[in-house]
């Protein structure tokens, strides 16, 4: 359609901070230290990294370049991204994870996301001063528990401030968002990260010194490294860490031009992501909770539930500060959890938007709205119902399972069915780096059968949440999003038969 035409990225920074932007979420600051203290720490990290070099890199590579291979055809969302790869017609209804996955996880997202605008608020307020650590806990599990109407108007807002940018298009919106969010969540991602690590036992209450949970994080543990559910957490983790698996990758690298560099850009992000993840997520969280508890406290804490230390100790320990630097602290800490989440929920809009626009020719205003609506609705069951466990069923079908589905399939399509001599072409195409040779058969090879391996290792884990007896909210949930995937299957078939009738249809063996 040829309004798509007119979108671009105006700038490569607004490009890579963007990208950053989309992968630096909820998943650096709560999910990651989370995750590692409940793997062991520096059991963790090892399996974490070689994960990120055969899994993650790869997969940037893959999606950044078949996303600008798509765009060259007009295409700005997976379903008709990968139609183009193979003649196979069944590639297009995979490619509905591309828009699925963003919308599920999108529904719950949003919703987290909403808890930092309050939560930002109440910092500021002085909701926490004077607070004993129970209280402060008291006052989440309240908010959770929607005692006040609170959550709904801070959801209800972040949606529109969602909605508000989105409509504005890739330059003016979802770039701009990134270029103002990102260098402020960095230096407020320092600030806090400095404070924490610097935290010196006996000083305003602190029992240990801040560096007793860096060390604990960064000395690496053999001892449990060959433990399978470690792997699969730190494989987890650099899926949704990377946002890769997702469909946003490929829908933002659709907005570049066809000789423009993805290498080097994929890198940058990509590691940019890594920098916000390991360097300051880790100096965050840990430090200071370890410091003031202590690490048999706080592994015990994140045994019960992931964002109780972001959310209920967090705002507890910044008292311990006083009363004014717990107010700038907390403005900071839940205002970078803001821009984090922020840039990450408007990468998960584009695609629909960007399908919406491609194949039935809406506005990017309007469809805009319309993936306000469907977030809306999607997400109020997580909303009204989260402690009977809604939300965490999305996180896991879509946030989790989803993503390596989906991962799998594509790099099959990439290295097997396209093919590794042109993928590599694909890759390197216009590209300002010189990418190792070895990724040309680690694509081929190592990244498939190790994301198989992660797929097989979650199947026993897969039969057994199907299997187990759950509540029938957890099951109308998954109800819910089995109509959303099939609704998205037959939306794509309608453009399928729109495309036939007006002659728009690429194949890849008509090109
Ligand atoms: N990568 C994001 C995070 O770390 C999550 C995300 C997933 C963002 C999918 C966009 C798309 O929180």
């Amino acid at each position: 359609m040829s309004n798509s035409q007119h979108d671009n990225w105006g700038s490569r920074v607004g490009l890579i901070l963007a990208m950053a932007g989309n992968a630096v979420g909820f998943g650096n600051f709560l999910r990651f230290p989370i995750q590692a203290v409940q793997n062991g720490g520096g059991a963790f990290i090892i399996p974490y990294f070689v994960c990120f070099l055969l899994m993650g890199i790869p997969l940037l590579f893959v999606e950044w370049s078949m996303g600008r291979f798509g765009g060259k055809h007009g295409h700005h969302s997976t379903p008709f991204i990968m139609e183009t790869m193979d003649k196979r017609a069944f590639w297009k209804y995979i490619g509905v994870f591309g828009i699925f996955t963003n919308i599920a996880v999108a529904a719950y997202y949003c919703y987290l996301e909403s808890w930092t605008l309050s939560y930002m608020y109440h910092s500021v307020a002085g909701s926490f001063t004077g607070k004993s650590s129970e209280q402060v806990a008291a006052f989440f599990n309240d908010y959770i528990g929607l005692k006040t109407m609170e959550p709904l108007f801070f959801w209800v807002l972040c949606l529109f401030l969602n909605v508000w940018i989105l409509s504005r298009g890739i330059e003016d919106g979802v770039e701009k968002a990134a270029k103002i969010g990102m260098p402020l969540l960095i230096m407020f991602g320092a600030f806090i990260a400095v404070k924490g690590v610097s935290i010196r036992a006996g000083e305003n209450g602190a029992i240990f010194d801040g560096t007793l949970g860096l060390n604990f994080l960064w000395t690496p543990d053999f001892s449990t490294i060959w433990t399978p559910k470690v792997w699969l957490a730190a494989a987890g983790q650099i899926f949704f860490t990377l946002s890769v698996g997702m469909g946003s990758i490929q829908c933002y690298s659709s907005y570049l031009k066809s000789k423009d560099d993805v290498a080097l850009n994929a890198m940058s992000a990509g590691w940019m992501n890594e920098f916000v993840e390991v360097v300051l997520g880790s100096a965050v969280i840990i430090p200071i909770s370890v410091g003031y508890l202590g690490i048999d406290k706080v592994v015990e804490l994140t045994q019960t539930g992931g964002f109780g230390l972001g959310f209920k100790t967090m705002p507890y320990l910044f008292q311990q500060w006083g009363t004014t630097i717990a107010a700038v602290v907390g403005l900071m800490w839940f205002g970078l959890l803001f821009f984090a989440g922020i840039t990450s929920s408007l990468a998960m809009g584009s695609p629909w938007i960007s399908f919406m626009r491609d194949e039935f020719g809406w506005k990017t205003g309007q469809s805009a709205w319309l993936f306000g609506i469907i977030v809306l609705l999607l997400g109020f069951p997580t909303v009204v119902f989260f402690n009977e466990g809604v939300f965490d069923e999305y996180d896991y079908w879509a946030g989790t399972v989803g993503l390596v589905i989906f991962a799998l399939a594509e790099i099959i399509l990439f290295a097997w069915i396209f093919g590794m001599e042109e993928g590599w072409k694909e890759i390197n195409e216009g590209a300002e780096i010189k990418i190792p040779i070895v990724y040309k058969y680690i694509i081929k090879y190592v990244t498939p059968i190790f994301i198989a391996a992660v797929f097989i290792g979650s199947l026993p884990d897969i039969y057994n949440k199907i299997m187990a007896e759950t509540t029938s909210y957890v099951k109308i949930s998954r109800l819910l999003l089995v109509v959303v995937y099939a609704a998205i299957c037959a939306m794509v078939y309608t453009a399928y038969k729109k495309r036939i009738k007006e002659g728009r249809f690429i194949k890849k063996d008509l090109l």
